[in-house]
């Protein structure tokens, strides 16, 4: 695991993107695993300013993404279809061909979970980024007695919707279930990019990449992956320290 500490956001945004460029410049059809939440917004930012400088192309590229809320239409604005279009997908040249998220409207939610789990393994993920939930979650992937390796349906903890109760209008609203990326398929991923900022996030850090493997925290799971590149800002490293490493 490769740690990159930065002092502040805009650099720790800058080099992500530039990981994420490096890799599209190398492998121009390559298939980039994305996620949601406040975190990769600023990263998504710089790949949309490399994008209108003709430094990048996102044209032959496929996407696919971690999660949806179950019951949300793709054109809800805060389903994470939405999310990836306001964000990324609208300002640039990705094929809408190629651009895969979980469809939360499904009929059968089993069978879409099957059809997205078809989709990865036809098409394996070179680089996945990742963030991470308060208690350790991994996509929608929660913590637990035990983890699903393949793609599923989840019912979110209170926690998770607390937390993102701040897109909607009232938590209410935030849905209870959604479709994840099991641990399994996101660990498949040949490499993974894990990106945390916010001294909120310092203790579930240390926890993940410094404590013991256990479904209790999803996030530890990385531990066990050969290549996980790790950029945090000063306040979400500030409880790791190298010698616990
Ligand atoms: C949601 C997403 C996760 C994300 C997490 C943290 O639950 N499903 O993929 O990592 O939020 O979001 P934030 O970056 O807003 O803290």
């Amino acid at each position: 695991m490769k740690i990159k500490r930065f002092d502040d956001k805009a650099a720790l945004y800058a080099y992500a993107a530039r990981l994420i460029t490096q890799l599209l410049q190398e492998k121009p059809d390559c298939t980039l695993g994305f996620a949601t939440g406040s975190t990769p917004i600023g990263i998504y930012e710089q790949l949309v300013s490399l994008y209108s400088q003709g430094r990048v192309s996102f044209a032959k590229a496929l996407s696919f993404n971690l999660d949806e809320y179950v019951g949300l239409s793709g054109s809800h604005p805060q389903s994470y279809r939405q999310y990836m279009l306001q964000h990324l997908f609208r300002h640039t040249d990705f094929n809408p061909r190629n651009i895969y998220i979980p469809d939360g409207m499904a009929a059968d939610l089993e069978a879409e979970c099957q059809r997205y789990d078809s989709l990865l393994e036809e098409h394996p993920i070179d680089l996945q980024l990742l963030g991470i939930g308060h208690n350790g979650h991994i996509g929608f992937n929660e913590p637990g007695h035990a983890l699903t390796a393949r793609t599923h349906l989840v019912t979110l903890e209170p926690e998770t919707r607390a937390a993102n109760a701040r897109f909607f209008h009232s938590e209410d609203e935030v849905p209870r279930q959604a479709i994840t990326m099991g641990m399994g398929s996101i660990l498949k991923a040949r490499s993974i990019l894990l990106v945390v900022t916010g001294a909120d996030k310092a203790a579930v850090v240390s926890e993940a990449l410094a404590g013991s493997i256990s479904t209790a925290c999803p996030a530890s799971l990385l531990q066990t992956h050969a290549d996980v590149t790790v950029l945090l800002d000063r306040d979400a490293g500030r409880e790791l320290h190298d010698s616990s490493l």
